[in-house]
């Protein structure tokens, strides 16, 4: 359906020529509204412009160049580990918000809060016990296949040119990634918890010159506790879902734009 405006005015009549379904109408009716106060067919179209002068510049791929109709490598497995990774975020942040409702990031009296927070989700909560192990079991896999991709990435040659910022972005991800993690497995405040804290205190207070400053800003202080809980549940439901889910936007845009690289 073209959406020219033959008469800027005359949006009704020109509805009424027409012989349209109650759907396409309604359709219509709405998007000629928006159009009338906001432009938004003027910002399509620059939007369509733009997606055509980006892929117009980009090097054409191998199945591009050659005419290839058989584009049989998109279907290896290990170029599925990409969307596997972000079906695997997607699946870690959908359960992990879930967690939230139930879990408290705080450390008051001994056994602390959060530890007595997740050994009530264990034992009371329904379905809780599967809801925490589908939020562990998707933070492992999505480590896993984040590590396979970039492997796959690496062995395939696709982070040479023009590929390389995605690759650096990539490196990036993969930091975070490890990032989620370890701020995670911090939340159940339990012995496993308390002295991975420690090893990290540690590993920051080894840095030359300015480790005391990064053990105070990431753990909180030297020894473990509300500070370190409370920074590890701000860096893991809040910091880092907007960054990372914003950084795999731009890094699948990126791949949106380019296309798949086939093996060189
Ligand atoms: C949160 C982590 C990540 C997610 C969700 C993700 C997602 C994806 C997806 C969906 C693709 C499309 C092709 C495919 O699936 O193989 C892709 C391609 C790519 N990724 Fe990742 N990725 C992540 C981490 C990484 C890492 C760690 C690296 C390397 C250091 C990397 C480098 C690349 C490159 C260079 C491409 C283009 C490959 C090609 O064109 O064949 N990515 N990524």
């Amino acid at each position: 359906m073209s959406l020219e405006r033959p008469d800027e005015h005359d949006h009704a009549g020109w509805m009424e020529q027409k012989e349209l379904t109650p759907i396409e109408s309604t359709y219509l009716t709405v998007l000629m509204w928006l159009d009338k106060r906001l432009r938004i067919v003027d910002y399509l179209e620059v939007l369509e412009n733009l997606y055509y002068k980006v892929n117009l510049q980009m090097p054409k791929s191998h199945t591009e160049q050659y005419n290839l109709d058989n584009k049989f490598w998109y279907w290896y497995p290990l170029y599925a580990l990409g969307s596997f990774s972000t079906i695997a975020y997607v699946v870690a942040a959908l359960s992990g918000a879930l967690l939230g409702f139930y879990y408290a990031p705080s450390t008051a009296g001994d056994p602390s809060a959060a530890y007595n927070a997740l050994t009530m989700i264990m034992t009371d909560l329904n379905f809780g016990f599967f809801l925490r192990s589908l939020h562990r079991w998707a933070a492992q896999v999505m480590t896993a296949a984040v590590f396979l991709h970039m492997l796959r990435v690496y062995f395939t040659g696709a982070y040479k040119e023009p590929r390389e910022l995605n690759w650096i972005l990539g490196i990036v991800l993969i930091s975070l990634t490890m990032v989620f993690g370890y701020t995670g497995y911090l939340l159940t405040w339990d012995q496993l918890a308390y002295w991975a804290g420690q090893i990290g205190v540690e590993m920051s207070l080894s840095i030359p010159l300015i480790g005391e400053w990064v053990a105070q800003l990431i753990f909180g202080g030297f020894a473990l506790g509300q500070a370190t809980l409370m920074r590890m549940y701000l860096l893991h439901v809040f910091l880092l879902p907007f960054v990372v889910t914003s950084l795999i936007a731009v890094h699948i845009g990126i791949v949106w734009m380019q296309g798949i690289a086939e093996p060189h």
